[in-house]
């Protein structure tokens, strides 16, 4: 059977917005148009799009915007997608809108809905990841990761003066969800002393015994990495205070980490997606996200990238501690 061949479609950035997705979208629209595909934006994510907050895109739609950080399109959370009933009512919308195709820019909870809609519902999509969590599993990045580890690392590297200064140990907390991705990345290049992943069992009373041991040495500051999925830099700090007697410091980066200009990598990475994410629809492709494997630009089944990840991140781990011994 002759696939339909795409005239239309829609587009969407959705989940926690990140550094990169303007990129990405600005690759999406442009490449469609050099096909001769036309392009709706949908604003807000799923959330927008049942809404039917639809905006036609042009070349001039997406000026200017590479070098941005957040989404022009918006984005919101809408665990309510869920329910069949949404979903029904976002395959009428794009009905309505003669839309052929949807490419979702996001991370793996857009995944899972763009999934369903082409699983369940017959709908053509194609997803970009796009997450600081960098949690696609099959795709070695992100869009938007390396740029908020950039972020996250400009802090830890600030953080080192006061430290230093005061003699002091701090706790730092970064995001990434389920992953300890931008944990070991930034505390590798941030030379810090330790890190707690989600990946790796908690070992708090080796951390504090080898703080003990560091300060006999005469080593007198610290920074302690905690990805958020492994726990609470509130309670870390609380816990190596009772255990050592040394005062801490906390600091949560938090949201800090999605803004920023993308990085040099993250837009080409965005822009090397969105040109592959049309030539999965041109092959007549569904269901798939674009990944990169060893530097070269690929696919594979959303179907894969939603699957728990097994980046154990335990190399990268090991050598932060060896270097910082
Ligand atoms: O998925 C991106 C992310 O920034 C996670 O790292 C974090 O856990 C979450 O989003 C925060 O979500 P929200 O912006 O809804 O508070």
């Amino acid at each position: 059977m002759m696939e339909k061949r795409i005239k239309k479609i829609g587009v969407i950035t959705s989940g926690g917005d990140c550094s990169g997705m303007n990129a990405a979208l600005r690759s999406v629209v442009r490449c469609a148009i050099y096909n001769g595909i036309e392009v709706v934006g949908f604003y807000n994510a799923y959330a927008g799009l049942v809404r039917n907050e639809c905006i036609k895109m042009t070349r001039r739609s997406v000026s200017n915007i590479i070098g941005h950080g957040g989404t022009i399109l918006k984005t919101e959370r809408f665990d309510k997608f869920k329910e069949k009933k949404w979903q029904k009512k976002a395959v009428d919308v794009l009905k309505k809108n003669k839309v052929d195709a949807l490419v979702v820019i996001g991370g793996n909870g857009s995944f899972a809905a763009a999934h369903i809609l082409s699983k369940n519902w017959g709908i053509t999509t194609i997803g970009i990841p796009a997450t600081i969590d960098n949690d696609i599993n099959g795709s070695d990045y992100a869009v938007g990761t390396f740029t908020a580890v950039n972020v996250a690392l400009e802090a830890i590297d600030k953080i080192r003066d006061t430290a230093t200064s005061m003699e002091r140990i701090f706790v730092v907390e970064v995001m990434g969800r389920k992953e300890g991705y931008i944990a070991s990345l930034v505390g590798l290049a941030g030379g810090v002393e330790d890190i707690l992943l989600p990946e790796k069992p908690i070992h708090l009373e080796e951390m504090c015994r080898d703080i003990i041991n560091g300060r006999k040495r005469g080593k007198k500051s610290w920074i302690i990495v905690v990805a958020e999925g492994a726990g609470r830099a509130l309670d870390v700090a609380d816990a190596i205070t009772l255990k050592t007697g040394f005062e801490t410091r906390v600091v949560v980066l938090g949201h800090v980490q999605r803004g920023g200009v993308p990085s040099a990598f993250d837009r080409s990475l965005a822009s090397r997606f969105g040109a592959k994410a049309i030539e999965l629809l041109l092959e007549g492709k569904t269901d798939k996200t674009t990944a990169i494997q060893a530097n070269e630009i690929t696919s594979i089944a959303l179907a894969t990238a939603i699957k728990p990840i097994k980046k154990s991140n335990s190399e990268i781990y090991k050598l932060t501690r060896i270097l910082a011994s």
